[in-house]
């Protein structure tokens, strides 16, 4: 009886409802915009030693959460991604809680579980810093080094072997230097088991060039870094030359995690228009970096495969055209892969007119005076994204990057 007179009401009065549901909306609005959200209930400080660090405690309250553009406000409402924008000393940053709160409260729950770990669990953690007597360094490497059979696409993975973590984490050590060793290495834990994010920030450092946002610290459950731009799905419609600057951005990227740091190689398994973001030069940062398989490139002889010195060469899958198909393990079984230009050119570059994400890639329409003087493009990007035998990607990449750079030369 209820159920049917509610259906009445939204069958015969939706333009009503509608009508009211906009107003309602309308006077909600600046509710919503001169909203600010309680900030000790994101950062759960109490949840430290079990946290992401404590070195922005000091200003995090000082950022001013900003909740007036759509995005924001639907991320803070209803809560799916975690990320908020904020401003901090007139510089816009952007804060995360590094999960969903589903994935966080999962985390809580084993910690409390598990009765090597009940001390740090917040419930019932009465003398917690006092009492970390496991061995985090442990825990670290096991986390790292988990086996992909068993979970092949899970956060931060340094391989064929873990012995040269202390290397990789170097920076992050000198960074907190002046936090006690057994507090810290109990942070890194917690980043490597729910999102290394912070880590790679600091490992690859935005000071050092790298194609990344600048790591600004973290308070409780949640870290603060640069906002760096707008995603790169909304350049799609940019003037090509853009969009040109843009993809040498890009290639030039994939050189750098491949081949910049002479200890290891980066490889990003979550490339995707939405992951990076573009600055006001156009240069490409990427900002989702929790998915990312680490190569030591210094293991010892005994260690390595006979194919260690062989770059390693994905394959298309021919039956999923718009899957990126790749082996971790194969990855890790080389001191080079061409993965990163892969990615960067199947996902971003392709000129694909079946793509559903880039239709024709982010290069496409180019303009036919450029066409017509450098023909090559098209082929090089192909190259890149299925070489003939005889080709290789990695060289097709660099080759493109060239020429991209040539013509914005030329034509800016
Ligand atoms: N440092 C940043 N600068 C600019 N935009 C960012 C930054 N970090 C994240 N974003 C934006 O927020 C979105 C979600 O952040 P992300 O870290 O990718 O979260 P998730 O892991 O939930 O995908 C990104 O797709 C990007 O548009
Ligand atoms: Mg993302």
């Amino acid at each position: 009886m209820i159920l049917s007179y509610i259906y009445n009401i939204l069958k015969f009065k939706k333009w009503e409802l509608l009508f009211f549901a906009t107003i309602l909306f309308a006077l909600k609005w600046p509710t919503i915009i001169t909203f600010r959200p309680n900030m000790d209930h994101f950062i759960e400080l109490h949840k430290c030693p079990a946290c992401f660090g404590t070195s922005a405690c000091n200003y995090i309250h000082e950022v001013n959460i900003t909740l007036n553009d759509f995005y924001s406000a639907f991320s803070y409402f209803f809560g799916v991604k975690n990320v908020f924008f904020g401003v901090f000393n007139k510089n816009k940053v952007v804060l995360k809680k590094l999960a969903q709160s589903f994935e966080l409260n999962e985390f809580d729950r084993m910690l409390c579980e598990n009765k090597h770990f009940s001390h740090i669990c917040t419930k019932t953690a009465k003398a917690a810093n006092n009492k970390l007597n496991i061995n985090f360094l442990e825990l670290i490497e096991k986390e790292v080094n988990l086996n992909f059979s068993k979970d092949n696409f899970s956060r931060l993975r340094l391989c064929p072997s873990v012995q040269h973590l202390n290397n990789l984490l170097q920076h992050v050590y000198h960074n907190n230097k002046d936090i006690d060793p057994k507090i810290l290495n109990l942070n890194i834990w917690v980043l490597t088991a729910l999102n290394p994010e912070p880590l790679l920030l600091q490992i690859l450092p935005a000071e050092r060039n790298w194609p990344v946002p600048k790591y600004l610290g973290a308070c409780g459950r949640m870290i603060i870094e640069e906002y760096v731009g707008l995603p790169l799905a909304t350049y799609y419609n940019e003037p090509w030359l853009c969009r040109a600057k843009i993809s040498s951005s890009l290639l030039d990227a994939a050189y750098m995690f491949t081949y910049k740091n002479k200890d290891f190689g980066f490889y990003l398994t979550d490339i995707s228009v939405d992951n990076i973001a573009v600055d006001l030069n156009n240069n490409v940062k990427f900002v989702d970096l929790e998915n990312v398989i680490i190569v030591d490139k210094n293991i010892v002889p005994a260690e390595r495969s006979t194919i260690w010195n062989q770059l390693q060469v994905n394959t298309e899958d021919f039956s999923c055209s718009e899957c990126l198909a790749f082996s971790s393990a194969e990855i890790c079984n080389h001191k080079i892969s061409d993965h990163n230009y892969y990615a960067i050119c199947k996902v971003l570059l392709a000129l694909n007119l079946n793509s559903s994400i880039l239709h024709g890639g982010l290069l496409h329409d180019i303009p036919t005076d450029i066409l017509e003087t450098y023909p090559n493009i098209t082929y090089l990007v192909e190259q890149c994204v299925t070489p003939q035998i005889s080709f290789d990607r990695i060289k097709a990449g660099m080759e493109l990057k060239k020429l991209l750079d040539i013509i914005l030369q030329k034509y800016t």
